[in-house]
């Protein structure tokens, strides 16, 4: 778990921000959820043999008994919270959501046991439409972040029938290759064999190529339902693989699946996934709604932007406020306070705490600022503040208050 320390903060917000900025353009709709939840939620949601609920839960009984979790994901809560408040009777919805979740993984680069996650679902809406505008809104943020050279992976799980049908030919052919399966796929052979697919172990690899593949076993309506998604995709000019074994982490998809992976990061590649989940609602209580999402980790974003500097983030103050002497501090702040009435947005520093003219300087070219204000007893006694650019050759000018202001408008233009 890691603290966001105020160099890199600024990064952050201004990711949170870009992306609001494309979800808000599509008629998305921020929600707040809680970070707790009942346990029962998770396990009901995300599936009981998963790693999630198996191995990661932060989990803990509160004081009247009842099992809470730290969320380790959005998707079950935004369900549960929608269900609750009667978003979900006759009507659509595009929500997102963001902010920390919590898996008890391995740490290492890229997973963390609190990270961040911005995540979007949308409600009400079977067709294969918002699967595609979902896609188009990922590949519209990466243009928002100016980030490059990620590839997207696609599939379809079909429906909850489909898969069954295909699981039993999977088992079968798996079973037949039983000496090849490392432990941990021999565990999973009976209780979530499609999760075998995407073993990292290379020793299995060409096995699985080999293996029969879902797509094969869809029904017409599914089969027409990822054909519209990659048709729209490719019309689009967004290029994707389909990865016939791409069969995500959690118990709820069916039909379209997708990530959004990088090379630059190590084994902790997907930046965004997400799928449709046309069962959820449904086996969480309420009435049958289709509905689909996909969630980014921060984290990983903040690493790739970082890695690449595509983004140039101001981190820099506009003014530092240097003032020596008791006067000049009250003075100070409350021409501090004008210029911010004169120039909504501006980002001015006060020198606090008091130190030496020296000491000040030294922190006002820390601050990163363009230009220091200089107000001493000499210009009190003269009504003047000295404005003296920090980073330029430019000669410092003293000037009374008004012309300062006019000066300042004309600079930062606001
Ligand atoms: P997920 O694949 O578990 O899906 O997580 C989505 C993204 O969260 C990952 O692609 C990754 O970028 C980030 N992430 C996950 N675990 C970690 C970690 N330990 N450390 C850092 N980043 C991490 C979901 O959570 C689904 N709820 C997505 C979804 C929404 N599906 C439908 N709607």
């Amino acid at each position: 778990m890691h603290d966001v320390l105020p160099d890199k903060s600024a990064l952050w917000q201004w990711l949170e921000g870009r992306v609001a900025g494309v979800l808000g353009g599509y008629g998305y709709r921020e929600i707040r959820m809680p970070i707790l939840e009942m346990t029962e939620l998770f396990k009901r949601s995300i599936g009981e043999v998963t790693d999630i609920v198996e191995k990661e839960m932060y989990s803990f009984d509160d004081r009247n008994g009842d099992s809470l979790t730290l969320r380790p994901e959005g998707t079950a809560s935004c369900v549960r919270a929608a269900m609750e408040h009667g978003l979900l009777h006759n009507q659509t919805q595009r929500l997102w959501y963001q902010g920390p979740m919590f898996r008890h993984e391995r740490p290492q680069k890229g997973r963390y046991r609190q990270f961040h996650q911005i995540g979007v679902e949308a409600f009400g809406m079977p067709g294969p439409d918002i699967d595609a505008e979902l896609i188009l809104i990922t590949a519209r943020i990466w243009q928002a972040l100016g980030i490059q050279g990620l590839e997207l992976q696609l599939n379809t799980l079909g429906t909850a029938p489909e898969r069954a049908a295909y699981r039993a030919q999977l088992v079968t052919y798996l079973e037949a290759h039983h000496d090849l399966l490392d432990e941990d796929s021999r565990r999973r052979l009976h209780s979530n064999p499609l999760r075998i697919l995407d073993s990292k172990n290379a020793a299995m690899r060409d096995m699985l190529d080999a293996a029969p593949v879902l797509r094969d076993h869809l029904g017409k309506e599914s089969a027409a339902h990822f054909d519209f998604v990659c048709q729209t995709l490719n019309e689009a000019g967004v290029s994707f693989r389909i990865n016939p074994c791409l069969v995500r982490g959690l118990d709820y998809y069916s039909r379209t699946v997708f990530e959004w992976l990088t090379d630059r990061l190590g084994a902790q590649g997907t930046l965004c996934a997400g799928g449709r989940y046309d069962g959820l609602v449904e086996q969480l209580g309420g009435r049958a709604t289709p509905a689909v999402g996909f969630a980014m980790g921060i984290e990983r974003l903040v690493a790739v932007i970082e890695e690449s500097q595509s983004a140039a983030v101001a981190v820099a103050a506009d003014l530092y406020l240097v003032s020596v002497g008791e006067a000049a501090q009250r003075v100070g702040l409350v021409l501090a306070e004008q210029i911010r009435d004169a120039l909504p947005g501006i980002e001015l520093v006060s020198n606090c705490g008091g130190g030496g003219m020296k000491a000040q300087f030294k922190r006002a070219d820390r601050s990163g600022a363009r230009f220091a204000l200089v107000l001493g007893d000499s210009e009190i006694e003269q009504g003047t503040i000295v404005l003296k650019p920090l980073r330029s050759q430019d000669e410092q000018q003293s000037l009374k208050r008004d012309a300062l202001i006019n000066y300042l408008t004309r600079v930062f233009g606001r």
